[in-house]
Parts: structure tokens; C-alpha cells; sequence
């Protein structure tokens, strides 16, 4: 059977599409160079699916690795998940973004090339719409100048990939995810964040937990109906569901276009208080929070219309906020 390479299948969203590939069917193989997960992620996938999907351990910047990863492996498919995502690491650091991000990518497509393989999904976000005029966000709406350097690789990533499926064979879809969340409901697998948490649900886990003292709530002044920022925080499980859908309607050559772009949400959007709120009904804990000063770059509010995704994809989510909240909850409290 051919194999669907997962690169960054290890990490939070990567791993949770690995499990479900695994579910359907698909055999696995994860490239990973462990910068950002642990390997003990793989022993997480193994327990819940019951198969040890081949694991990797290489850089893609490695290109001559690459090229000889696509020529002596049939690969059926490609997810490309790899990427560094700190979005303040990348102001600070804007050329090993752009040279992580974009070099791996450029890697992974000339090896696709030299072996004669596709199609690719790709690590997409929200972010590539900065602050929507009008919402919720359809896939048409105008892009906006990236907030972040990390922002911006999505961004010329999605056009590196649109420009390469114009001169090849390769098809292509780009996933936008708004903002996931939560763990596997096993709490087998989950986000395992490097130091202190940027994302506001590590956050909020970590703080209940007691490892943080408080949760500061970034701001309560935007125009929105408690003042606080709105997200569409999508359970990982419904999202990596997603990938499935899209890696099959290219595999049975159903797409419209050589490449196609989906927003990948609930469609629902959730202020910082009202998550707190559902997060204190999920688990029953009292977060300890307190309201600050806006964060630099953040937006007032982004949630996805999903017609698009709903109607071509045959996908939509099936986990609620709380699920996706009282796994993380979990999660948390499995870690050390
Ligand atoms: C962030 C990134 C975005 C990236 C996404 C990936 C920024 C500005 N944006 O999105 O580019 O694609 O993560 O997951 O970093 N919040 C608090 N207190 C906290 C943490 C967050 O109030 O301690 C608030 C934020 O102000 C925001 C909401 O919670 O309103 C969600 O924050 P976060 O989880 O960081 O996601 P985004 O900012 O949407």
C-alpha cells in the first residue's frame, strides 16, 4: 500500500491527523525533526490506533535527504504540517522563519517532483486574512499584509505552492485553520507548548493547573459584546478530520482547481471571557484571571464561514467548545 508522508507528524495538529489517517486506513510515514515535539508523541499515536506509524528523524532542510526520501519511497500523498509557529519568535527572528518555513516547503515540492508524487495538503491559517472587513471570513475575502513574519510564510507558502501547480502535475489544497484546540479524548496525545504557553488555552490549562499563578486577558475595550477578542477555537480532532476530507477529494481527483483553499472552523466565534466561562462549566475549576492591556498585533475578531469547506469537503465539525476544552483539561492533567 502506498504511504501518505505526515511531516511534522508529531507535533499537535500533525499527530491528531496521523491517528485519523491511521483510522481510515492509510498507511503513515512521519518526517520530524523533533524541534518543537517529543518522541514520545509517537507512543501516544501507537496506544490509541494500535499501529507505530514509521517515523523519520531528519531536518527538511536537509534537501539532498529529501530528494532521496521521494525516490526511494512510494508516497501517495503529502500533509505538510513542518513549520515554526511562535508568531513573537518570528518578529525576533524573521530569517530563520522565512529560511525554516519556505526552504522546507521548497524542499518538500522538489522532492514531490523528483519522485513523481502527489498531491499536497497544506498548513494554512486565518492569519493570512489579518483582520476580515467583513465576517464571518469567506475564502474570497481579500488577503491582508501579513502581521508577522511567521504570518507572511503562510502566506507566500500558500503562493510558492499555487505558483508550483501551475508548472507541474502536483494539486494542491490549503487548509486555513482558525484556532485549534483541545487533545485527543484519550488524552493520549495533545499540545505540549515550550515554555511559557503564547496560545490562550495552554494558558488557561496551565493556570488552572497551577502551574501559572493567573491568566491575563489580553484587553477588554474592542468593539465586541463583553469587550473581549472573538476566535472560532476548533476541537484538533474536527480538524484533523479535515485533512482526511481534503486528501481524499484530491486522491479520487475531485477538485475544481490545481489548487484549492478551505477556512477550517466552526463557523462560531468566541470571546476570551466566554471561553474562560465555558472552560469553568467543562471542568468545574475556577481560573484565576484578571483583565490587562491589548497584546501588540492581535485582532478584534476573525470567525470562519464554512459553506465552502461544509458543501466541497463533505466535512463539518462535530466537537463542541467544551469538548474540545474539558480534553485539554485532561490533557493537563496528565503532564508532569
Ligand atoms: C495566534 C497568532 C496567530 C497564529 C495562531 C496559531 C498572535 C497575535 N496570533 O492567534 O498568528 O496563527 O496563534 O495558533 O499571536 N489571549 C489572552 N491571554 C493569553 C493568551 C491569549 O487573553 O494569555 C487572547 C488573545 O488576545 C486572543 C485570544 O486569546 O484574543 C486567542 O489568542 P491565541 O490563542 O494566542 O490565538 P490568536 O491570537 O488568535
Amino acid at each position: 500500500m502506498k504511504k501518505i508522508l505526515v511531516t511534522g507528524g508529531l507535533g499537535f495538529i500533525g499527530s491528531h491527523t496521523v491517528v485519523e489517517l491511521q483510522n481510515e486506513g492509510f498507511e503513515v510515514v512521519i518526517i520530524d525533526n523533533l524541534s518543537n515535539s517529543k518522541i514520545e508523541v509517537l507512543q501516544g499515536i501507537t496506544n490509541i490506533t494500535g499501529k507505530k506509524p514509521e517515523f523519520h528523524p531528519f531536518d527538511l532542510l536537509e534537501k539532498d535527504k529529501v530528494q532521496d526520501f521521494f525516490k526511494s519511497n512510494e508516497i501517495a500523498g503529502v500533509i505538510h504540517f513542518a513549520a515554526s509557529k511562535a508568531v513573537g519568535e518570528s518578529v525576533e527572528k524573521p530569517l530563520m522563519y522565512y529560511e525554516n518555513n519556505l526552504g522546507s516547503l521548497i524542499n518538500i515540492l522538489n522532492g514531490m517532483q523528483a519522485g513523481n508524487c502527489n498531491p499536497i495538503i497544506f498548513s494554512s491559517s486565518c492569519t493570512v486574512y489579518g483582520q476580515a472587513d467583513v465576517l464571518p471570513i469567506t475564502e474570497d475575502a481579500p488577503l491582508k499584509l501579513a502581521e508577522s513574519p511567521y504570518g507572511n510564510t503562510k502566506k507566500m507558502s500558500e503562493e510558492i505552492i499555487n505558483d508550483t501547480t501551475k508548472a507541474s502535475n502536483i494539486q494542491a489544497i490549503a487548509l486555513r485553520y482558525f484556532n485549534p484546540i483541545g487533545a485527543h479524548p484519550t488524552a493520549e496525545i495533545g499540545e505540549l507548548p515550550l515554555g511559557v504557553p503564547n496560545n490562550l488555552i495552554p494558558f488557561v490549562t496551565q493556570t488552572a493547573a497551577g502551574i501559572r499563578p493567573q491568566l491575563s486577558v489580553f484587553g477588554d475595550d474592542y468593539p465586541t459584546p463583553d469587550g473581549t477578542a472573538v476566535r472560532d477555537y476548533i476541537h484538533v480532532v474536527d480538524l484533523a478530520k479535515a485533512h482526511i476530507a481534503a486528501l481524499k477529494r484530491l486522491l479520487h481527483n475531485e477538485n475544481k482547481t490545481a489548487m484549492e483553499f478551505f477556512n477550517v472552523g466552526t463557523g462560531m466565534g468566541s470571546s476570551v471571557l466566554e471561553v474562560i466561562h465555558a472552560f469553568e462549566n467543562a471542568t468545574q475549576q475556577k481560573l484565576n484571571y484578571k483583565i490587562v492591556g491589548r497584546r501588540a498585533g492581535d485582532i478584534t475578531a476573525a470567525y470562519a464561514d464554512t459553506a465552502l469547506v461544509n458543501k466541497e469537503l463533505g466535512w463539518k465539525t462535530e466537537l463542541s467548545l467544551e469538548d474540545a476544552l474539558r480534553d485539554a483539561w485532561h490533557w493537563q492533567l496528565k503532564q508532569k
